[in-house]
C-alpha cells in the first residue's frame, strides 16, 4: 500500500475570505483587505493555518471578481498591490500561509487580451479565446456554433458585430472563455496570474474550474435534456476534455513545483473516483488535491440546480464516504468542506436554522467535518453559525447574476407563471450563492460592523445579526465559535484520526442518524450525529478497547445511553 506523505496542506486547516463581505475598513461600503488584515488575529486564534482569499484582482465584477481584467492589480475599493504584499507578510508572520484563487479559464471582456483579441481576426491576440463561425438554420437565421448552455442562462456563444464571429463564454458573457490549445496564450498565464503573485510569497492556489480548460476542437452539440429551449446543459462536453491532465501536469512543472504550494481545485461534474485520482496523484504532478461538489450538489435540479428537488441523508452518508475513500491506496488526498461562496449556508441546508435548534446544529456540523479526513476548509461566518437570508427577502434583495438571469429566464419562458417562480425562488432560498455572500457579522452595532458607511454595505445585513455574531460569541465558552475551535483542536491533538484516518460507516440506509467510526492502526472514534429535530436512537459500532466520551455538544452529557437528543452529536474514543 502506497504511504502518503504528510505536509503542511494537509494537516492545516483553510479558512475562506470572500474579500467584498469580511470587513469594510474605509466606510464605503465594500470589504477590503486592509479590513482583512486587521481579523487575522481573530483567524489565527481560531485555529487556522491556511488563508485562501477570493478573487481580488481588478474586476469589473460582473461574476463578483471572477471576471478579471488585469491579474497583476487590486480591485481598487479592496485595496492596492502594496496592500496584498501586507497581507502575505501579516500571515506569514503569525505562522499562517495565503492561497489566492487562480481564475484562468476565462477573463474579463475587459482584460487587455481580450480587448486585443476582439480588435480584429488578424490580431496577434485573436487566438487567446475560443471564436467560432456562426452556423445558419435552413430559414437563414443566424445561429451560434452549437446548443451549449452557459452556467449563467442562455447561450454560452456572443456574436460579435465587429468581427462576425462568436467567442465561446461558458460563464457570464463578459467572461469570455482562454484558448488554452494555444501554447502562448498559457505561457502568459502561467506568467501573469501565477509567478507574479508566487514571487510576491503567495503560498498556493485554489484553482477555479479546474477541468475546463480543455474543451477539445469539436464541441459538439450537447444531448437534448431541457426540451423547449434551444440551450443545453454540456458539462459532460467541455469538462475533463482530451488534453486537461497535459495542461495541469505542464503548469506544474513549468510554475508550481519551482515553489512550496498548494493547489487545491474545483472539480465539478467527475463523478468517477478513479479519474479524480488522477488530477489528484502525486506520481501525475497535476494537484494536491480537489473540491468533489457532491456533498453540495445534494437536492439540486436535474435541468438547472435552482429547480431544487431535495435530498435523503442517507444520500449525503453516501457521498461523505465516497469521497472519505476513494483516496485510500493511493498517494492522492481528499479534502472536507461543506460551504464556500457559491453554497447556501450548512445549517439552513443540512441541518436546522430555526431560533432553537441553530446552534446545536450548527455545532453537529462542525463535529461531522472536524471528524473527516482531508484537508479542512472552513467558510467564513461558518465558524459562528451563519444562516441563510431570512425566506421573506424578495428577489431584488439577491444580487448574484447566476440567481437573478436564470429567474429572468424563468419569467420569459413561463411568462411569470406564479407556480415556476415559486419554485425557483424556494430554490433559491436554499441554494443561492448570495447567502454565503451577505456581509460577515461581527457585532451588533448597524450592519453587523462589517461597514461604517451610513447607507450601509453593498449587500443588505442578515436581519438577525444582533442575535448571530462574533461579539457575543467570542467569550462564551458554550458558543458555536467557542465549539469550533475546540473542535479544531481535537482534530489537531487526534490528526492520525480524524485528518488521516480511514472512514468507516454503519447502517447507511437510515434517515435519522449518521454513524461512522475513524480508524487509524490501533486507534479509532465513533461519531453520532442525529439530523433530525426528535430523539433517536442508534447503534454504537463495537470497538476494541474503553470507549471514552471526547466531545459532545450537548451540556452534561455523559453518553452511555444509545439515545441522541434533536441534533445531538457525540465524539467517542476508543483506545
Ligand atoms: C466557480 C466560482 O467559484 C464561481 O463563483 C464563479 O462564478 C465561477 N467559477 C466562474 O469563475
Amino acid at each position: 500500500m502506497t504511504v502518503a506523505k504528510r505536509t503542511w496542506w494537509k494537516d492545516g486547516v483553510v479558512y475562506q475570505i470572500y474579500p467584498a463581505s469580511y470587513k469594510d475598513s474605509n466606510g464605503d461600503g465594500m470589504g477590503d483587505i486592509p479590513g482583512i488584515i486587521s481579523k487575522l488575529d481573530y483567524i489565527k486564534d481560531l485555529g487556522i493555518d491556511i488563508v485562501w482569499l477570493s478573487p481580488m484582482y481588478d474586476s469589473p465584477q460582473h461574476d463578483m471578481g471572477y471576471d478579471i481584467s488585469n491579474y497583476e492589480a487590486v480591485y481598487p475599493p479592496y485595496g492596492t498591490v502594496a496592500d496584498m504584499e501586507i497581507l502575505v507578510e501579516s500571515c506569514h508572520s503569525r505562522g499562517m500561509r495565503l492561497i489566492l484563487d487562480l481564475v484562468v479559464n476565462h477573463t474579463s471582456d475587459e482584460h487587455e487580451w481580450f480587448k486585443e483579441s476582439r480588435s480584429s481576426k488578424d490580431n496577434p491576440k485573436r487566438d487567446w479565446y475560443i471564436w467560432r463561425p456562426a452556423k445558419y438554420s435552413t430559414d437563414g437565421t443566424r445561429m451560434p456554433p452549437n446548443n451549449w448552455r452557459s452556467f449563467f442562462s442562455g447561450s454560452a456563444w456572443e456574436w460579435d458585430e465587429n468581427t462576425q464571429e462568436y467567442y465561446l463564454h461558458l460563464f457570464a458573457t463578459q467572461q469570455p472563455d482562454l484558448n488554452w490549445e494555444n501554447e502562448e496564450t498559457r505561457r502568459a498565464i502561467h506568467k501573469s496570474a501565477m509567478e507574479f503573485w508566487l514571487q510576491k510569497g503567495v503560498d498556493g492556489f485554489r484553482v477555479d474550474t479546474v477541468n475546463m480548460y480543455s474543451k477539445g476542437t469539436e464541441m459538439p452539440d450537447a444531448p437534448i435534456i431541457d426540451p423547449g429551449v434551444f440551450e443545453q446543459p454540456a458539462p459532460g462536453l467541455f469538462c475533463n476534455g482530451p488534453r486537461m491532465h497535459e495542461f495541469l501536469r505542464e503548469m506544474n512543472t513549468e510554475v508550481l513545483s519551482k515553489y512550496d504550494t498548494m493547489t487545491v481545485g474545483e472539480l465539478p461534474h467527475t463523478p468517477d473516483p478513479k479519474h479524480v485520482l488522477r488530477y489528484v496523484g502525486s506520481g501525475d504532478k497535476q494537484l494536491d488535491m480537489v473540491f468533489q461538489f457532491d456533498i453540495v450538489d445534494l437536492g439540486g435540479g436535474k435541468t438547472h440546480k435552482y429547480e431544487y428537488e431535495g435530498y435523503q441523508l442517507s444520500e449525503m452518508k453516501a457521498v461523505v464516504e465516497k469521497w472519505q475513500n476513494f483516496h485510500h491506496g493511493s498517494d492522492g488526498w481528499t479534502t472536507a468542506f461543506c460551504e464556500n461562496h457559491d453554497q447556501g449556508r450548512s445549517v439552513s441546508r443540512f441541518a436546522n436554522d430555526a431560533p432553537e435548534w441553530r446552534e446545536r446544529s450548527a455545532k453537529m456540523l462542525a463535529m461531522m467535518l472536524c471528524a473527516t479526513t482531508g484537508t479542512l476548509f472552513v467558510y467564513q461566518g461558518q465558524e459562528i453559525g451563519m444562516i441563510n437570508a431570512p425566506k421573506d427577502w424578495p428577489i431584488e434583495d439577491y444580487k448574484d447574476i447566476e440567481s437573478i438571469n436564470y429567474y429572468n429566464s424563468v419569467a420569459k419562458r413561463t411568462n411569470n407563471d406564479p407556480k415556476a417562480l415559486a419554485h425557483v425562488m424556494k430554490s433559491i432560498q436554499i441554494l443561492g450563492r448570495d447567502h454565503a455572500r451577505l456581509p460577515m457579522q461581527w457585532d451588533s452595532t448597524p450592519y453587523a460592523g462589517f461597514t461604517s458607511k451610513k447607507d450601509g454595505a453593498w449587500m443588505r445585513t442578515h436581519d438577525l445579526y444582533k442575535k448571530i455574531n462574533v461579539e457575543s460569541q467570542v467569550n462564551d465558552p458554550t458558543s458555536v465559535l467557542s465549539f469550533w475551535k475546540k473542535m479544531l483542536k481535537v482534530r489537531k491533538e487526534y490528526k492520525d484520526i480524524f485528518i488521516h484516518g480511514v472512514f468507516e460507516g454503519f447502517d447507511m440506509d437510515k434517515q435519522d442518524t449518521f454513524v461512522f467510526k475513524k480508524i487509524f492502526g490501533k486507534d479509532s472514534a465513533i461519531v453520532a450525529l442525529n439530523f433530525t429535530d426528535k430523539e433517536q436512537v442508534f447503534n454504537r459500532p463495537h470497538v476494541e478497547g474503553k470507549l471514552q466520551l471526547l466531545v459532545s455538544n450537548v451540556e452534561g452529557i455523559e453518553g452511555t445511553e444509545e439515545k441522541l437528543m434533536p441534533y445531538e452529536g457525540r465524539i467517542y474514543l476508543a483506545q
